[in-house]
């Protein structure tokens, strides 16, 4: 493995935008192949084969581009499948995102939250393993059945007529919430409007520093003195999803 080689990144669709996001802040002089699984999604309500089996098609065609590493900007992917590829292809390294939900635990444990997610990632065993640990037991767990599918067509109406149906007997009442799908930071202000004042966590940050450091315990750091270039490839084609994704990245 090469240091100037690109990092692999996926999610669903263009949700993980909000995830490479972070990453550029923090490094900035790398090269990125970004894959929005258009054609597939949403993985919310897939099986676990279903999405092991998505993940090694994406997983096989960066390892054929020779990324240096793969980051799965996908919960519900990390939840259903990153052991899976962890175990299958043991010569590149994984970087998953999860909930935040430890990041609760750790800055606000004793405060009533709730947390957003696909049902997948929601009733997904590795999510358990994490909730149960970390339960404070004044926690919603709200599965945002299709939740991600608009936030990636974009229907804005749509979305906060959901969000109002789902989040407004909690508004007053909650004071965290726990972003668990990557599409959902795209609508964190209109979250906010339903919910009034709240603290949102997500786990992209968190996910940029630890990326930053396996790629400096492993020597594997670009450090040319160039801007990043990044590379959009989705599934279905769809040159509307491109255009949104590089204008979402600059925001
Ligand atoms: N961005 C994906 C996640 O973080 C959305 C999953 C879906 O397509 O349902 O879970």
């Amino acid at each position: 493995m090469n240091k100037n080689e690109a990092i692999g990144i996926f999610d669903s669709g263009i949700g993980g935008v909000t995830v490479l996001r972070e990453i550029l802040k923090i490094l900035p002089n790398e090269n990125y192949i970004y894959y929005s699984d258009s054609k597939n999604n949403p993985y919310g309500d897939k099986s676990d084969k279903q999405i092991n089996e998505l993940c090694e098609h994406i997983v096989e065609l960066f390892i054929k581009q020779k990324c240096k590493v793969i980051i799965i900007a996908c919960n519900t992917a990390s939840a259903k499948s990153a052991q899976y590829l962890r175990e299958k292809y043991t010569n590149i390294p994984f970087i998953a995102i999860e909930p935040a939900y430890k990041m609760v635990y750790d800055y606000a444990y004793n405060e009533p939250t709730i947390v957003m997610a696909t049902k997948g990632t929601i009733e997904s065993e590795k999510f358990n393993l994490l909730y149960h640990v970390y339960d404070n037991h004044k926690t919603i767990l709200l599965p945002c059945v299709g939740l991600a599918d608009m936030i990636e067509e974009g229907k804005t109406d749509k979305i906060k007529a959901y969000l109002k149906e789902q989040l407004e007997s909690y508004r007053g009442k909650v004071k965290n919430v726990v972003l668990g799908c990557t599409h959902y930071p795209l609508v964190q202000d209109e979250i906010q409007e339903v919910l009034g004042q709240v603290t949102f966590f997500d786990g992209s940050s968190y996910l940029a520093k630890h990326l930053k450091e396996i790629l400096e315990e492993k020597d594997l750091l670009n450090y040319e003195d160039k801007e990043s270039t990044i590379q959009f490839i989705d599934s279905s084609n769809n040159q509307q999803k491109k255009k949104r994704f590089f204008e979402l990245i600059k925001e």
